[in-house]
């Protein structure tokens, strides 16, 4: 997820693109950078890796001649490391024409092969450059930048927000939207362009939506959209209803809520360009064919969240790929005497990617023989650089403390692990691969229905247990990290004593301490998986109801065995058993940051917490 603006108007455009990237740096701050067309005609781009801040530096020291036609972009990398060569604008045409991009171009490698063949260079690794040195030969061809752009966006496959502008046409900018955000801005004498309306908020709030698959040219006087064919098209005008202060947020009460409203498309990004043809093909793992056909053990190390991603995972991993799998705290891992070999596959899973914790055991294990893949949500970060192998979550970045939507998208990475290495082992039956793949699609969806129907009342049903002292959890198979990953969520977020527990242990320990009023939540497993695993979770519902529990119940749609053992049911989507902790998932994420905005406390930055955690 990259933050896009453009501007054209009357004033000087770089004040403009750097407080609107200052807003948007929440969609991606690995990288950033501005190009403008001065007053000569000439175009001028300046791009740092790092912060925005270290862009405002350099251009404070070294000015751009100033200009009134511009576009920024601040990266959350993709495709190629957080590196100055990989930052954006991307130009072509002998450096006249400057592109930006958010998104990702699935089929960037068969189109650089193609360039490469016409003799283009490139400078950087980007999908991105390819699009911009696909675009520049077009304009070559015609010198109509519009038209450029409809040649070029029906080659493109994937999701992608483009912007544009050549030095031959000062005060006009053109983007194109598939899959990916873009809104105009309409301003008096000037016009914008940005991810969202919080690139602009500080000068227009009238703002129109620009459509799935469409084309718009933006000029100091007016605004065109067409759809990709050139046909004019009808846009929506919306008036915006906050302030710029809230705009870094996106209009959401907090950087958590946001997150959690983007889970459905953490899930769909992590997805994107890794299916063909119903088949998992992770392009990253190209090469490594042999030697995942022969490994004998998978380790999954992590710590929090990322840990209990990893517990999902050892389903996932042990159903698909036959290869049997432990999971372990990177910390507890890091201080024992392992026994791995040179077939041994650690996989270890950081949002971050600096916990220095996971850090260290990738280190530890690599130096004991091992070989190392890394899950990881921030390009460039140093486990993944430590790492014989990596696998990027596609989540945007997480600001809130506590990692929601990164957590989803990591179970959807090694999900798509387990399917890739099971392909390549022979261990799935092709047609298992194929529902799973078409279930895993549909994930997003269904999240996106969680949200829509679930959200409010549970957000009621925080507000009534805002006094609540104490939560349980219980879940079993898939459903136990998910009832770890509730009770984590909770304690982190709320300050109140929260345990998830298998629901199986229940009878061992844990029932001795329901006691009438406390409040437990079930994730129940759906009956049409396991009937006996079904039953035996209502059973434990009636056990724990008859001894006082409040019980609210997170149960699949149509599951009417439930409803006369809990209290309440929040309703999860129809999905194979495998699936449900993507979607069980989101009421207990929704509750717990409900249960903490009904105390009052602040959801994204909860006490004694850190982002990333680079101590040991
Ligand atoms: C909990 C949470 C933490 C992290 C853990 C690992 O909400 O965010 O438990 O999951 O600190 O962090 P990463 O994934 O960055 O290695």
């Amino acid at each position: 997820m990259c933050g896009i603006i453009g501007y054209v108007g009357p004033r000087q455009s770089q004040d403009i693109l750097l407080a609107g990237l200052s807003r948007l740096e929440y969609r991606g701050y690995d990288s950033a950078g501005i190009a403008v067309i001065d007053g000569d005609g000439g175009l001028g781009m300046r791009k740092r890796a790092g912060k925005l801040a270290v862009l405002r530096d350099d251009l404070a020291s070294t000015p751009l001649a100033d200009g009134t036609t511009g576009i920024g972009h601040t990266r959350w990398a993709t495709h190629g490391g957080p590196t100055d060569a990989n930052a954006h604008p991307h130009l072509a045409d002998d450096d006249k024409l400057a592109v930006i991009h958010n998104g990702i171009i699935e089929n960037f490698a068969e189109l650089k092969s193609e360039l490469v063949g016409e003799g283009v260079a490139f400078h950087s690794e980007t999908d991105t450059e390819v699009a911009a040195a696909m675009i520049g030969r077009e304009y070559v061809r015609t010198g109509d930048l519009v038209a450029a752009f409809r040649a070029v966006v029906s080659r493109l496959e994937g999701a992608y927000t483009l912007l544009a502008m050549h030095e031959d046409h000062p005060g006009l900018v053109v983007g194109a939207r598939r899959n990916s955000p873009l809104v105009i801005g309409l301003g008096e004498g000037e016009n914008f362009l940005g991810s969202d309306v919080a690139a602009f908020v500080e000068h227009t709030r009238k703002a129109l939506a620009i459509g799935q698959d469409e084309i718009v040219a933006i000029t100091p006087e007016g605004v065109e959209v067409t759809d990709f064919s050139g046909a004019p098209v009808e846009v929506e005008a919306f008036e915006v209803t906050w302030d710029a202060s809230a705009a870094e947020k996106g209009g959401w009460s907090s950087f958590m809520a946001k997150e959690v409203s983007e889970e459905p498309e953490a899930v769909a990004n992590t997805i994107r360009g890794r299916i063909h043809e119903g088949r998992v093909e992770i392009p990253e793992l190209d090469g490594m064919d042999a030697f995942l056909a022969d490994i004998d053990r998978i380790l999954v190390i992590a710590c929090g969240t990322a840990a209990y991603a990893g517990m999902v995972g050892k389903y996932a991993l042990e159903t698909w790929t036959r290869v049997p799998v432990d999971v372990e705290l990177a910390h507890e891992f890091r201080y024992r005497d392992p026994v791995l070999s040179p077939r041994t596959l650690v996989v270890s899973i950081s949002q971050s990617g600096e916990t220095m914790d996971t850090l260290m055991a990738v280190k530890y294990a690599r130096s004991r023989g091992a070989k190392t893949l890394s899950i990881c949500n921030t390009q460039g970060a140093t486990i993944p650089r430590e790492s014989d192998a990596i696998v990027y979550t596609h989540a945007g970045p997480e600001v809130a403390v506590a990692s929601t939507k990164a957590f989803v998208a990591q179970i959807t990475a090694i999900y798509l692990l387990a399917l890739h290495v099971g392909r390549v082992r022979g261990a799935v039956d092709p047609v298992v691969a194929v529902e799973a793949v078409t279930e895993l699609e549909a994930v997003p969806g269904k999240i996106a229905r969680v949200l829509e129907t679930e959200q409010a009342r549970i957000e009621q049903l925080a507000h009534w247990m805002a006094d609540t002292r104490s939560v349980l959890f219980l879940g079993r198979n898939v459903g136990y990290p998910i009832a770890l990953e509730g009770a984590l969520k909770l304690k982190e977020l709320a300050y109140i004593h929260a345990e998830g527990f298998a629901a199986g242990e229940l009878k061992h320990g844990p029932i001795a301490l329901i006691e009438p009023g406390q409040p437990v939540f079930v994730v129940v497993p759906s009956p049409r998986g396991s009937a006996e695993m079904h039953k035996k979770v209502v059973s434990n519902i009636e056990e724990i109801r008859a001894r006082g529990a409040r019980v609210i119940a997170i149960a699949e749609e149509g599951d009417a065995a439930v409803l006369p053992a809990a209290d309440e049911v929040l309703r999860i989507p129809l999905a194979a058993p495998m699936f449900e902790p993507l979607l069980a998932v989101v009421p207990l994420h929704i509750f717990a940051m409900g249960l903490a905005e009904a105390k009052g406390l602040d959801v994204d930055q909860p006490r004694n917490l850190a982002k990333s955690v680079t101590v040991e």
